[in-house]
């Protein structure tokens, strides 16, 4: 399988200086902020959001260097899911994150609030600095989508009711608009035409919702260690998933369970049971690869090039990857 950092050689260069920025754009007056903001951006996540960002600028640049405005893009962009990551961690109760301690199991639930807000907002800030109104306005999208797509979590938990495409929509909101629009933004950045725009805003979503699908299969198929991050919590959490969903077509009884919030001793290890002799993570899979195709229909228009050739790549290592 391939690494994400292999995968990412045309903007590793792009990677690295995107990282050094990071740490330094987090420029918190106040000192907790401060080493909360370090530690997460000093734990390196895999960067998927940034390199999309980066390689659909190269890929519409063509022989043009990519502009300083498509690297602040990206980091708006990463800072942006950063921020939805320590939130989600609150929410989530969750310990471990990037394979280090979460900002709340570290600093305390206040201050992982306070840093989620505070890199939420320095992320409009230096949005708003872009100075392009159509890219503010896609982008402050966003940031409403993921508290939408948290807010639909939180309402629909042991809804066994919950249907695939309500799963698809929440998912849309909570990961993969901030994809679409960002891949959108990297496009209008370099003046590409309006249609190659909504091109890619569709390439977006549908590796954004591939991506969202896999991350729940490994939530059950994956391992804390390898993961870097709490594995078998969704269903715990009563957040009913793509896999649990199809399951639930399949197995009568654990709909009981999950009605009952697996009250019961044993009732969650019946419950993965029943999910694991299901269908319901090979058709969890089909559908990711679904949209992983969706996705690479969409740049077939973009001109040949390397970075175009690695955006298709990623299609693959999304429905491939381990952590
Ligand atoms: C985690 O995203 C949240 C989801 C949308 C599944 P990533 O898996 O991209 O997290 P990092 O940035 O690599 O830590
Ligand atoms: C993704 O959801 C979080 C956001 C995009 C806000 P998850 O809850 O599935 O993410 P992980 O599994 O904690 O990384
Ligand atoms: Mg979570
Ligand atoms: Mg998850």
């Amino acid at each position: 399988m391939t690494s994400a950092t292999s995968l990412f050689s045309p903007v590793e260069a792009d990677l690295r200086v995107l990282t050094e920025n990071l740490k330094q754009l987090v420029s918190a007056r106040h000192p907790i902020l401060f080493a909360a903001a370090e530690h997460l951006f000093g734990a390196t996540g895999k960067r998927v959001r940034p390199a999309i960002v980066l390689l659909i600028s190269r890929a519409t640049m063509q022989e043009l260097d990519i502009t300083p405005r498509h690297r602040r893009l990206a980091e708006i962009t990463e800072m942006i899911h950063t921020a939805s990551l320590v939130h989600d961690d609150v929410v989530d109760e969750s310990e471990v994150r990037r394979g280090i301690p979460t900002v709340h199991s570290s600093f305390g639930n206040r201050v992982a609030v306070l840093a989620g807000d505070f890199l939420f907002a320095q992320s409009s800030w230096y949005l708003a600095n872009l100075d392009n109104l159509a890219v503010v306005k896609l982008l402050s999208e966003v940031i409403m989508d993921l508290a939408e797509g948290e807010i639909q979590q939180g309402l629909n938990r042991f809804d066994t009711d919950f249907s695939i495409e309500a799963y698809l929509e929440k998912s849309y909101y909570k990961t993969a608009s901030l994809i679409a629009n960002s891949s959108k933004a990297a496009g209008l950045l370099s003046e590409v035409s309006e249609e190659l725009a909504e091109d890619l805003y569709s390439y977006g979503r549908h590796i954004g919702l591939a991506f969202q699908i896999v991350d729940d299969i490994l939530d059950f198929t994956g391992s804390t260690e390898a993961l870097g991050k709490p594995a078998a919590s969704d269903l715990k959490s009563g957040n009913l998933t793509a896999p649990v969903l199809f399951a639930l077509e399949e197995k009568p009884y654990l709909e009981a369970l999950i009605e009952r919030e697996f009250s019961q001793a044993g009732d969650i290890e019946q419950a993965l049971a029943y999910i694991k002799e299901s269908t319901g993570i090979d058709r969890s899979r089909e559908l990711a690869a679904h949209h992983a195709q969706l996705a690479v229909q969409h740049i077939t228009k973009l001109p040949p090039s390397e970075p175009r050739q690695t955006l298709i790549n990623l299609a693959d290592y999304v429905l491939s990857r381990l952590y």
